[in-house]
């Protein structure tokens, strides 16, 4: 998706419409001296169609998980941005996916959440595509088209990269993208303690939660991936209500030896090495297999296993997902600026018995789901925050985003990136700073990667 090569001030749209934002103003929304951030990231119509153009049709976004098509003809509905996605598995094992709409009225080919296909035709005339997203067949075609239709034309435009790391299956509409993994950067290391401390590696729990919260998208991704501060607070009451009767109230709180990462593509996670604090809602069982996950952990991934029992994260722009026993992955799709639709997964290590993975499912109903008891905590923040910023004076009233400014390293002797406390917005500054980069950057170049540290402890 390349964007016209202008080097001005203009951010120019796909349609030619110069934007009535110059890219120095939208830098200045996130990137101020007070570090504060312009409520209007959160609420304005235009900028959210910069968005959809150059961050959702530019950078790789999460489509699907393996396990969710692991046999040919297995298919899933996605989103990229506010684009149906078709995301199919073939015969050769590869991946295919591809919008999913037909390109004669613009009906969606596919209605189905999920399935398996030997083809796709679209409800409206019949238009025919196969599971690459050819178009095929075409109804009564000599008597309509008089044999001149030009099939090869009018398919769906299909996705420019699709790669995939430990399960995640990511895409990207630009031919021009660095590669996922250049793309993911020092992020990778951060992940595998998820996606990599068993051999098997992770799925999904058969289902999926959907629904739809008045928020932007941007509060969402930067509190995963980032915000701890908020988590004795907003979700105390909470945490004190899982607790095993008996246990030390002490032991809900957030673990003081915390850290944060974060990264110039504007990734983030913040993690802890406190296992009690991860599987709190777990029962014996379950505390049983999260220690022998610790140490099949130490086999993969040495001893620095040790030194992560859970995270929150954030792949930059909108993936996000938890570890210890709050194993959720999702993906706040955007729905315009005032709105998301999450979609959300129970992601499990792939060998846990059957017993363990319906309790880690079950974790997750009561804990990050619609009805889930933190869920309600963050989205009534959220919803409110969203509420609030509509107001003339609100939205011209800056936020505070300081904490721990200056108090960085990027010489960890263990962890790769940049380091903070846990307490800190060190994260939300990088995913803020990214987010302005890419909205103003006319091609990769003027948006580099951070490079992979090399391995480390
Ligand atoms: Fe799909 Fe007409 S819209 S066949
Ligand atoms: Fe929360």
């Amino acid at each position: 998706m390349a964007i016209s090569g202008k080097t001005t001030d203009e951010i120019i749209l796909e349609n030619r419409r110069p934007s009535s934002w110059k890219k120095s103003d939208v830098q200045g929304l996130v990137d101020s001296p007070d570090h504060s951030l312009d409520p209007r990231v959160f609420t304005d119509a235009e900028l959210y169609q910069i968005e959809l153009e150059r961050i959702f049709a530019r950078t790789w976004v999460f489509i699907a998980h393996d396990s969710q098509i692991p046999n040919p003809g297995d298919f899933t509905s996605s989103y990229i941005g506010e684009d149906p996605i078709l995301v199919v598995r073939q015969k050769d094992n590869t991946v295919s996916a591809f919008l999913n709409m037909c390109c004669h009225r613009g009906m969606r080919i596919c209605r189905e959440d999920c399935g398996n296909a030997k083809s796709f035709t679209c409800t409206y005339h019949g238009w025919g595509y196969n599971t690459s997203g050819d178009l095929v067949s075409v109804p009564m075609e000599s008597r309509a088209y008089h044999d001149a239709i030009d099939r090869n034309k009018w398919g769906p435009p299909k996705l420019a990269q699709i790669d995939s790391y430990k399960g995640l299956i990511f895409a990207t509409w630009d031919p021009d993208a660095p590669s996922l993994s250049e793309y993911l950067g020092p992020m990778k290391w951060y992940l595998d303690h998820y996606l990599g401390r068993s051999p098997e590696g992770t799925e999904i729990v058969p289902g999926v939660h959907k629904w739809v919260m008045p928020c932007n998208w941007k509060i969402a991704a930067e509190q995963f991936g980032d915000d701890m501060y908020h988590v004795d607070y907003s979700h105390s009451s909470a945490m004190l209500a899982l607790m095993p009767e008996g246990m030390d109230p002490a032991l809900a709180q957030f673990p003081k030896e915390a850290n944060s990462f974060s990264c110039r593509q504007g990734h983030a996670c913040s993690f802890w090495k406190d296992p009690v604090f991860s599987n709190i809602q777990l029962d014996e069982d379950g505390h049983r297999w999260a220690q022998q996950e610790q140490e099949t952990s130490r086999r993969l991934l040495g001893p620095r296993a040790d030194e992560i029992s859970g995270m929150n994260a954030t792949v930059f722009p909108n993936l996000s997902l938890l570890g210890g026993a709050s194993c959720t992955l999702r993906v706040w799709h955007p729905r315009g600026p005032n709105e998301i639709e999450v979609w959300s997964w129970a992601l499990v290590d792939k060998n846990a018995p059957q017993d363990i993975k319906e309790q880690y499912g079950q974790s997750i109903v009561r804990t990050f789901s619609p009805a889930g008891i933190f869920e309600q905590d963050d989205g009534e923040n959220w919803v409110e925050i969203q509420r609030v910023l509509q107001g003339a004076v609100a939205r011209r009233t800056k936020l505070n985003a300081e904490m721990g400014v200056g108090r960085a390293k990027t010489d960890h002797p263990v962890f790769p990136g940049t380091i903070n406390y846990g307490y800190s917005e060190e994260g939300a500054r990088h995913f803020y700073r990214r987010w302005a980069e890419v909205m103003t950057a006319d091609n990769w170049a003027a948006m580099p990667c951070e490079k992979e540290a090399p391995e480390q402890a």
